[in-house]
């Protein structure tokens, strides 16, 4: 899970507030940032998706999963932009991230030609929140107005992964913790839909889990055998297993039919709270991709650097 969940776990001990999502869309962030000092910024953006994404359609799920790990780690701060020093140690190596979060170059090349647009203007955190919502957009799922004027982190903080697999509460607070609701976990958590997962992130799952079909467990441990800590560690495999390159809420049928891939989704549907949501989203896409589209600007929305605070980074990579 992401390097969050830890961090998290650590303050769940404090009650949670009454929900906090959807007082505003953006927070302190507004529509017309860049309308003025850097007028093509959108475009750009999504030109340079659409470039990756025709390339490898994967890339589209990439970029959605690192703007997730963005924003949940210190909030969408484009901490997780940032290489390792010798004197630095980011996040880009934590546990949930190491081998795993992609689409650096990506970002790095878009990059890349905002600044030959607009010099030192827009943040690598603005890039990455655009970038997610033009991925999911052109994987065929909703689109959304993105809230500009994060700042850049001047440091990225590193903690290690919670490997147990988590429980409904236990992912509710998660959330929650971050000001976002049960229903925006469930709408977000059909980012799913899209994207591959390693062997080793759903082993136990398929091995150990009794809520699973079986059908699906068989078909899994064909390509990620029992024994951990080889090769197959790192075997791939399609998390939404009917349509995994397009957006759409195939997910939520997946989760009915006992078919989620991490033993994290299937708690989604598992004799909880999230079933009655569940049902609808897998009945009514529609739905589904209002309430992603919202939950998203939330998401977005998690403790942004605005103001003086950070900075402008000149490469993604690294702090000016
Ligand atoms: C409930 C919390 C979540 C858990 C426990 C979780 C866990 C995971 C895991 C284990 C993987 C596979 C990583 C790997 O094998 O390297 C993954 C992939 C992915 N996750 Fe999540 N995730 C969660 C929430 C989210 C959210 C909120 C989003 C986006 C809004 C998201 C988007 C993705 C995408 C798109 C992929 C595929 C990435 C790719 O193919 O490169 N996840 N997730
Ligand atoms: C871009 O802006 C930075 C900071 O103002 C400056 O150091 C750099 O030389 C500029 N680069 C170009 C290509 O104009
Ligand atoms: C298991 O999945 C298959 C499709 O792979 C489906 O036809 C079947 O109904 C599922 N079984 C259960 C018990 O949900």
């Amino acid at each position: 899970m992401a390097a969050a969940t830890v961090r998290c776990l650590l303050t769940i001990a404090v009650v949670l507030a009454p929900f906090l999502a959807g007082a505003t869309a953006g927070g302190p962030l507004s529509t017309s940032f860049y309308s003025k000092k850097c007028p093509n910024v959108q475009g750009i953006v999504r030109a340079g998706v659409a470039s990756a994404v025709a390339a490898e359609r994967r890339m589209g799920a990439s970029i959605l999963r690192m703007f997730f790990h963005d924003c949940f780690v210190n909030g969408c701060d484009g901490s997780i932009l940032l290489d390792d020093t010798s004197t630095f140690t980011g996040e880009k190596n934590a546990g949930p991230n190491a081998n795993s979060v992609r689409g650096f170059e990506v970002i790095d090349a878009i990059k890349a030609q905002v600044e030959a647009a607009c010099n030192a203007t827009v943040s690598c955190a603005d890039i990455l929140a655009l970038a997610a919502r033009d991925a999911v957009n052109l994987l065929g799922g909703p689109t959304w107005t993105v809230y500009l004027g994060r700042r850049d982190a001047l440091t990225a903080s590193q903690s290690d992964a919670n490997a147990k697999p988590p429980r409904l509460a236990t992912l509710v607070a998660m959330f929650g913790n971050k000001g976002l609701s049960p229903r925006d976990m469930t709408a977000l958590s059909g980012a799913h839909t899209v994207g591959q997962a390693r062997c080793a992130t759903f082993r136990d799952r398929i091995y150990n889990d009794a809520n699973i079909n079986a059908t699906f467990a068989s078909l899994r441990q064909q390509t990620c055998p029992q024994a951990a800590g080889g090769a197959s560690d790192a075997a791939l495999a399609p998390i939404d297993a009917q349509t995994p390159e397009a957006f759409d809420n195939a997910y939520y049928t997946n989760l009915m039919g006992k078919r989620g891939l991490f033993h994290s989704d299937q708690e989604l549907f598992n004799g909880g709270s999230q079933d009655v949501l569940v049902k609808k989203y897998s009945g009514n896409a529609g739905m589904f991709a209002a309430d992603f589209a919202k939950a998203m600007m939330r998401m977005g929305a998690i403790s942004p650097l605005t103001g003086a605070q950070g900075e402008v980074r000149l490469n993604c990579r690294k702090v000016n």
